[in-house]
């Protein structure tokens, strides 16, 4: 099985569902090591509690992104990590860790990019009047939340939605994308040619719909 890592901040509802989709025996991926910038993130627990390695990485220890990006990068080398996944890691990363992880580093985004880039994006979405809204998986770039796109799933703005009943809608949409989309990757379905992703053929065009 591929070794995954996962950088979190918070909740870690995204990583609890990758972690859920990992422990099918046919699935071809295994979280190796969790880490989180924030001390007391929900996720660390949940990782611990499913037997995962967690690690709580202070970046407020580091004078330099870089450094910090350093210290992750070799945790993750020593887990011996392939390809790693954010799931709600809320800080922005150097092009020097995006470089290194290049076509090994995905994100998951609770818009339909290239919409709503940045936060806040149920809200915007409202505010914007979009009757769909949904989330997506890429590949990062240096840009913030560009780079070629996995996989995105669509949900319906409801009449009388805000920002919470939106984002609840939005999330379970991420559950099951993101674990559809790590597949792809990991099986070699999903690769990125000039900037774009090629889903081999064999693959549903939707990784939610397959
Ligand atoms: C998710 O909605 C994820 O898409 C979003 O943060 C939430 C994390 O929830 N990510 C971003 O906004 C990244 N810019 P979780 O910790 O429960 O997975």
């Amino acid at each position: 099985k591929t070794k995954v890592g996962v950088l979190i901040s918070g909740r870690g509802s995204n990583m609890q569902a990758l972690l859920d989709a990992c422990r099918e025996e046919d699935f071809p991926a295994e979280i190796a090591l969790v880490i989180s910038n924030k001390a007391g993130a929900q996720g660390l627990d949940r990782a611990r509690e499913a037997g995962v390695p967690a690690e709580f990485v202070d970046h407020t220890l580091f004078e330099a992104r870089e450094a910090f990006e350093k210290a992750i990068d070799e945790k993750l080398r020593e887990a011996g990590v392939k390809l790693v996944c954010l799931a709600g890691f809320m800080r922005i990363l150097t092009p020097w860790f995006i470089d290194r992880w290049k076509d090994k580093l995905i994100n998951i985004h609770p818009s339909l990019l290239p919409a709503f880039k940045g936060v806040s994006t149920h809200e915007r979405a409202i505010e914007s009047g979009v009757r769909i809204h949904g989330c997506t998986v890429h590949f990062v770039r240096p840009e913030m939340d560009d780079g070629p796109i996995i996989g995105q799933a669509a949900v319906p703005v409801m009449p009388g939605d805000d920002a919470d009943t939106l984002a609840r809608r939005v999330l379970e949409a991420e559950h099951r994308l993101y674990p559809a989309c790590l597949k792809l990757v990991v099986e070699g379905k999903a690769r990125v040619t000039a900037e774009r992703v090629r889903m081999d053929p064999s693959t549903a065009c939707d990784p939610d719909r397959r």
